[in-house]
């Protein structure tokens, strides 16, 4: 079994298939349930107007660019990606939108953050930890470079939780587990985080959970299955005709109405203690 989590090894792949993550993203972003859970926790936040902001694997830049246009928001964002075409995107994007001068985007590794301890008044990963190399590397990094009294945010999906309906139980929880190994380096570390928070000095301020479901018809979950289904084939973990049967099945129940997937979401609110 080879693990093979896209968003890991990005800078592995070929740029069609980068191509396509790119509008994975972007598309992504405008669906209805990623800017509801990200308006929710940027309202409870409620970062100061000038607030100087990080975000670690920005991907597009699209989570800068929302809160770049949120009426409460009048700081500088960064955002860092290892993957050379996702920043690229993110500077074009950004620039389309007259949002340049309140985000700037740069290449880096989030394991080894180029910048100084205390650098920033909050730092947040949306949907990046699930797929690093090293999450508490990761985590350590955060609390490093925020300021005491500084906010982290931690989103992420809970990957045990993702489940698709499929007329064969059995091998439905197959696939499930299946997309989940094959798309997330760390599918379940959510579960991990009350008790890894504290011991890197991030005292948890709250946290909450969202299921986020789609029955009878699909856009979020039609979007993950047509992008990930293929890297379960690809980590060989199931064969290519179970995986495409599969695939027909639940375009065939996005047409007839009678689709149903779900996964859980987590956020995290965390201040650095010292
Ligand atoms: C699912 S995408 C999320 C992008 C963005 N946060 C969003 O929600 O639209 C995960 C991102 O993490 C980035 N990533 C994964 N490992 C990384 C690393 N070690 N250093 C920098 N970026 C990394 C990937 O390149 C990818 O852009």
């Amino acid at each position: 079994m080879i693990a093979c989590d896209p968003h890991r090894f990005i800078n592995d792949l070929d740029e069609t298939i980068v191509a396509r993550l790119i509008t994975r993203l972007e598309s992504r972003a405008q669906d209805k349930v990623f800017t509801h859970l990200l308006d929710n926790y940027l309202t409870r936040l409620a970062l100061p107007r000038s607030v100087q902001v990080l975000e670690i694997g920005c991907g597009t830049g699209a989570v800068l660019r929302h809160m770049a246009r949120r009426e409460d928001f009048s700081g500088k964002a960064v955002g860092v990606d290892q993957c050379q075409p996702f920043i690229t995107s993110a500077q074009r994007f950004a620039h389309d939108e007259n949002l340049d001068e309140y985000i700037e985007f740069r290449l880096g590794d989030v394991h080894k953050l180029e910048f100084s301890d205390a650098s920033f008044d909050a730092v947040i990963a949306h949907t990046v930890l699930s797929h690093v190399t090293d999450p508490e590397a990761v985590l350590r990094e955060m609390a490093r470079v925020v300021r005491p009294g500084g906010r982290v945010v931690i989103f992420d999906g809970d990957y045990a939780s993702l489940t698709y309906a499929y007329h064969d139980f059995d091998l439905g929880r197959e696939m499930d587990r299946a997309l989940a190994t094959a798309t997330f380096n760390n599918p379940y570390l959510m579960r991990n985080l009350p008790r890894l928070l504290p011991l890197l000095g991030l005292a948890l301020s709250s946290a909450w959970g969202d299921a986020v479901t789609e029955i009878g018809t699909a856009s979020y979950f039609k979007s993950f299955a047509e992008t990930y289904a293929p890297f379960v084939t690809k980590a060989g973990l199931l064969p290519a005709a179970t995986v495409e049967v599969w695939l027909e099945r639940q375009r065939q129940s996005m047409q007839n109405g009678s689709f149903f997937a779900a996964c859980n979401y987590y956020t995290y609110l965390a201040t650095r203690s010292d």
